[in-house]
Formats: C-alpha cells, structure tokens, sequence
C-alpha cells in the first residue's frame, strides 16, 4: 500500500522486493497474519459445524497484479495512486484525495491504487472474481451455501 510505502520508506535497498518494490517486513507481516487468520476459520469452522464460514485472502490477488498489472488490464506502475499528489507513489500524507488541490488520473479502471490506502474499484471486481469463484478464498463464495 502506497500510505504504508511512504510511511515506512526506506534508504536501504535489501529492505524491498526486488520484484515487487514492496517493502518486504510488511508483505511478510500480512502473511503471517493471513496464515493464522485462514488457521482461526478452520479452527472455528470444525468447532460451529453447522456455520458456513470462508477464509478471503486479499494479499495474494493484490500481489499478483503488483506482479503482472498488464495480465490484469492495469498500467505497468502498480504502485501508483490514482488520486493523489506528488511523492515517488504520487501519494502524500498532508495532501490526500479529497483535499483542494489533489485531483484524480483520468483512467482509474487502470490503476490498482485509488487513494493510498485503497483499492479501485477494478482492482477489487478481479479480487472479488477471486473470491466468488478461487482460488483465493476457501471455501470460494460461491460455494459457500451449496
Ligand atoms: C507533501 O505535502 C506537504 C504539504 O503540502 C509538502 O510540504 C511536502 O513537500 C509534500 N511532500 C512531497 C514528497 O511531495
């Protein structure tokens, strides 16, 4: 996330992913957390049978489009905000979507990133296909009541 990007930049280069540009201490903070969030819904599921109860994850389709934005229908600067001023991720803390001044890109279906901290609206319909129908959630909603 470009808020997250910007908060916790970084001067040394080993502290991001080479593939990616994420840094990496927070990609790997979301995946241990998402690790034992998906332990916890089994966990639940085997102890409220009759509860139906999915795990989404949001890191894998976000990273796979940070990945391969093109794959997806995205520009091929993933880390960019659409809404937003200035920064190495066209985003600013004190100058944020919304405020005088700060305008958004003409193509937000193109961008991953709406305002630093959220998606675009294209970003979360191919999150959403991930999760209706796999594979990144479990079981996939539309599953879930069969
Ligand atoms: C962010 O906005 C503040 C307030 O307008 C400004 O002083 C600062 O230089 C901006 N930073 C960047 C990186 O553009």
């Amino acid at each position: 996330m470009p808020v997250i990007l910007t908060l916790f930049a970084s001067s040394n280069k080993e502290d991001y992913e080479p593939d990616t540009g994420c840094l990496k201490e927070y990609n790997g903070l979301a995946m241990y957390h998402n690790s034992l969030l998906h332990q916890d819904v089994i966990r639940l599921r085997g102890k409220y049978p009759r509860v139906k109860i999915s795990y989404t994850d949001y890191y894998y389709p976000t990273i796979n489009v940070v990945k391969s934005p093109g794959l997806y229908g995205f520009i091929d600067t993933p880390l960019q905000v659409c809404c937003g001023k200035g920064g190495p991720y066209n985003f600013n803390i004190s100058e944020n979507c919304g405020m005088p001044g700060v305008s958004a890109c003409p193509n937000p279906s193109a961008y991953l990133h709406w305002d630093g901290a959220h998606l675009t609206e294209a970003a979360y319909r191919y999150i959403s296909s991930t999760w209706l129908d796999g594979p990144y959630a479990d079981p996939p909603l539309k599953r879930l009541h069969n």
